[in-house]
């Protein structure tokens, strides 16, 4: 069975897309064929320089590659690879209606938080409807804010079928995926790019622990018992250690005699190890982008031969050919 995920290329990618969206998306390897792509024209809604969208797509790629990507059974690819996306999202808006776009997620939050809103950002879920039915993508696994956009490729794709004929598109299946839960970042907030608390997934072993070293914490001295459950470092601590880790600190925090400069260090040890032999694997392919562009190329191609053929339909369904 076939799955499908979108990753926005968000720069100076963070502990928080790490644990909320990488190794998630990554564990769909195990079940799934699963299709991953750089969602580059979606991020043009937002972003407007040019080299940040460049950089920021193959920092993603890499990321993905150095946690393990298995690119021989999976496909890997830029979506503005594949452009008869765009076509097939055209075919799509002139059968919706145009309350779709209006009720849209993405168009209300981006509403609410005060912003300019592009025409761009009103087609979001257009194009991602037709980002999940051009690759005949059985299951869409997303986090619950993305349900409603996957709910829309549905609905289209049920009332194109009952138009042009069964088969015209794969009806797909959302998969909630299951609660991460929110990382904190170095103040306790969400981790976010936006809020400058983010720890990022790739920086130098001497960068990481300094970035550590600034996680707000109270005042407590070394001497005093501490409650893990309310401290920020503990908080961190807990989502890259195993459970006897987590034990063990968490025994230490309340007995006393434990200082944050030490809990800090021993954070800043846990995440240093976990990244420890893939930082060569990013560092290898950052540092030779032709390659990179070489394998999401291979990636596409791959990807358009799946796109080719269900376009090939769709184009003859609603009299294009
Ligand atoms: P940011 O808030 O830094 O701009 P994005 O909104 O681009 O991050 O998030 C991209 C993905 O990473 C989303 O799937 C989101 O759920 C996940 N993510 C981002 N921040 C966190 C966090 N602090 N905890 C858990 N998941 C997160
Ligand atoms: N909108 C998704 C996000 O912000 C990214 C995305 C674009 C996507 N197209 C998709 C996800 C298709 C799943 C399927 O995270």
């Amino acid at each position: 069975m076939r799955s499908l995920t979108g990753i926005k290329p968000t720069g100076d990618i963070h502990m928080g897309n790490l644990l909320g969206s990488v190794l998630p998306a990554l564990a769909l390897q195990e079940k799934y064929t699963a299709y991953y792509f750089i969602a580059d024209y979606h991020a043009l809604t937002t972003a407007r320089d040019p080299d940040g969208v460049r950089r920021a797509s193959r920092e993603v790629a890499a990321t993905f590659l150095a946690f393990g990507l298995d690119i021989e059974k999976n496909v890997l690819f830029r979506q503005s690879d594949v452009p008869v996306v765009c076509e097939l999202a055209w075919i799509l808006a002139c059968q919706m209606g145009a309350g779709v776009i209006d009720r849209g997620h993405a168009v209300k939050a981006a509403r609410d938080g005060g912003h300019d809103i592009t025409a761009g950002t009103m087609f979001y879920p257009v194009l991602m409807a037709a980002d999940i039915l051009l690759y005949d993508s059985a299951i869409v696994p997303v986090g619950k804010d993305q349900k409603q956009h996957v709910e829309i490729a549905r609905d289209i794709a049920v009332s194109i079928n009952h138009h042009y004929g069964a088969g015209t598109l794969v009806v797909p299946e959302v998969s909630i995926q299951a609660e991460v839960g929110v990382v904190p970042g170095l103040d306790g907030r969400k981790m976010s790019k936006s809020y400058g608390n983010a720890i990022p997934i790739w920086s130098t072993s001497k960068q990481l622990r300094k970035t550590c070293m600034k996680i707000v914490t109270d005042s407590l001295g070394v001497d005093d018992a501490k409650d893990p459950d309310t401290d920020n470092v503990f908080n961190l601590y807990k989502l890259f250690a195993t459970p006897e880790q987590r034990e063990d600190l968490a025994a230490r925090y309340r007995a006393g005699g434990l200082g944050y400069g030490h809990a800090k260090q021993e954070l800043f040890e846990v995440i240093d190890a976990l990244l420890a032999d893939k930082r060569p694997i990013y560092e290898h392919w950052i540092a030779h982008p032709e390659e990179l562009d070489a394998l999401l190329a291979a990636g596409g191609e791959r990807a358009r031969a799946t796109a080719d053929a269900r376009m090939d339909v769709v184009r003859r369904a609603v009299g294009l050919r």
